[in-house]
């Protein structure tokens, strides 16, 4: 049992991979996916589903997951039948954070040599918009990789922390960067200065997550959002997505430019498609 928000400042890294005996070790190998469950949803199959899928490890995020993670997004990103994807995990845990035992033997040379962590980024290239179905824990890295995605939904029973510090250590996936862009900065300074939970109904108010519904309805809640989204043209889905990052980006008026564009862009589409002008 690791149990460090509960309990506090129970273990180090070096404690957890010890005590804990690395009895579920990250599977590696190639071809189907391990860590992943993959398949497409919804009435016409519109929307790439993915779960976390390592639920001995409360679906921590190993090396070999993260690989997975990035062909699943990339697949659906090119694949024209899918508009919108939904990431979920597990009723306990989203995912638990980054897997601290395969992280602990890692040296400074070894982490800062491969730059640990990189390939985490590679989703926010993902064109279609990506809802977090959180239930259970979103820790640490858990919590930043649904900060990474377009959309939070949380079941009731949802837990947000950035409990790096109780580790000696500090977010790496982009925990000091998102969440006081998603909470503010008071709150976030809190978060990732004690390493407190908060539940899903404070994540709602501080502005982390858009909606929380019970545990049960959370799939069907983010399914349903997916197919929404999913009927709107692909265009305009990727014009709002690619706007709205960069407002977290770009100063206002490079930003208000981009919009503007796109705007001209997706409004001369779907003016010429009313007209039924061929666009080829
Ligand atoms: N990495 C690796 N294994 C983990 C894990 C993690 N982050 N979190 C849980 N596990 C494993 C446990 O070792 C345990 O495995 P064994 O049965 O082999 O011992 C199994 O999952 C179940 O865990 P617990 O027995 O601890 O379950 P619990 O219900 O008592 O407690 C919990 C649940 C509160 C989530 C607790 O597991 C916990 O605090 N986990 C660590 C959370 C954490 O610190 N996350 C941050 C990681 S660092 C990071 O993410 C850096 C970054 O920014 C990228």
């Amino acid at each position: 049992m690791l149990g460090i928000a509960r309990t506090g400042i129970r273990f180090t890294l070096a404690s957890v991979a010890r005590g804990n005996g690395l009895r579920q070790l990250c599977s590696g190998g190639s071809g189907s996916y391990k860590n992943i469950l993959v398949e497409k949803k919804g009435d016409k199959s519109q929307v790439g589903f993915v779960r976390l899928n390592r639920p001995k490890a409360l679906n921590s995020l190993c090396d070999d997951l993260l690989r997975e993670l990035n062909v699943a997004f990339r697949e659906f990103d090119a694949d024209p039948s899918v508009k919108a994807i939904v990431l979920t995990g597990s009723s306990k845990a989203f995912a638990a954070g980054a897997d601290i035992k395969e992280m602990q033997p890692k040296t400074y040379s070894t982490v800062f040599g491969t730059n640990f962590i990189n390939d985490w980024t590679e989703m926010l290239r993902i064109r279609k918009p990506i809802i977090a179905a959180v239930n259970g824990y979103a820790l640490g890295g858990g919590c930043e990789l649904a900060m990474m995605c377009d959309i939070i939904y949380a079941g009731d029973s949802a837990k947000f922390a950035q409990p790096e510090i109780r580790l000696g250590t500090i977010p790496g996936a982009g925990g000091t960067q998102r969440l006081p862009r998603a909470v503010g900065k008071s709150k976030a300074m809190e978060m990732c200065l004690t390493g407190d939970m908060i539940t899903a109904k404070e994540a709602e108010s501080a502005g982390l997550v858009s909606k929380v519904v019970p545990a049960d309805k959370l799939e069907a809640a983010a399914l349903d959002l997916a197919e929404r989204i999913s009927r709107m043209s692909l265009m305009a889905i990727y014009a709002a997505k690619e706007s709205i990052n960069a407002a977290y980006e770009a100063p206002l008026s490079q930003g208000l430019l981009l919009e503007r564009r796109l705007f001209h862009a997706s409004f001369g589409r779907a003016t010429a498609l009313r007209r039924n002008v061929s666009l080829h």
